[in-house]
């Protein structure tokens, strides 16, 4: 089923952003990109870029979305603050599994420099297709919900 997913990274996320949104067009996904351009270089602060991502994901405009910087660690400490994220730090197949089926991540944050890129494409795939197993599952995320009021 083909989706609108959300992308956006900082200059040290671009280069895998870009491959990771070529890619999810050729799977037939609508990608909508935050920025910043692959080819701007320039220093930016992830965390305006991942505050606008995320609250497109939060507010309800875009079901999921992925946020990718150096480590991918910037990127989910910030997306995590705004209300109903879950924002997922993933590096290899089970955390990218597991990130759907018992967390229900909305967001994929990936690190363009500590991972090779072909492989982050096949734990975006795995993400994807991944789905969230609900019960015991759903228990504990309405108690992280509950942290946020
Ligand atoms: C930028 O140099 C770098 O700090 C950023 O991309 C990210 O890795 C932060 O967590």
């Amino acid at each position: 089923m083909s989706e609108r997913i959300g992308i956006a990274s900082d200059h040290g996320g671009r280069v895998l952003k870009e491959k990771v949104s070529q890619y999810l067009r050729s799977l037939g996904h609508e990608v909508v990109d935050f920025g910043v351009p692959v080819n701007d270089a320039d220093s930016v602060d992830y965390p305006d870029y991942a505050q606008t991502l995320a609250k497109e994901v939060s507010q309800g405009q875009l079901p999921r979305g992925i946020l990718i910087c150096g480590t991918g660690i910037g990127m989910s400490i910030a997306a995590n603050k705004v209300p109903g994220i879950r924002a997922a730090l993933v590096w290899d197949e089970f955390t990218a599994r597991m990130s759907r089926q018992h967390n229900d991540a909305n967001i994929l944050c990936l690190g363009e420099r500590v991972l090779n890129h072909d492989r982050a494409l096949d734990y975006l795939h795995i993400w994807i297709k991944s789905e969230f197993e609900g019960k015991r599952h759903q228990t504990r995320l309405d108690k992280i919900r509950a942290l946020e009021r």
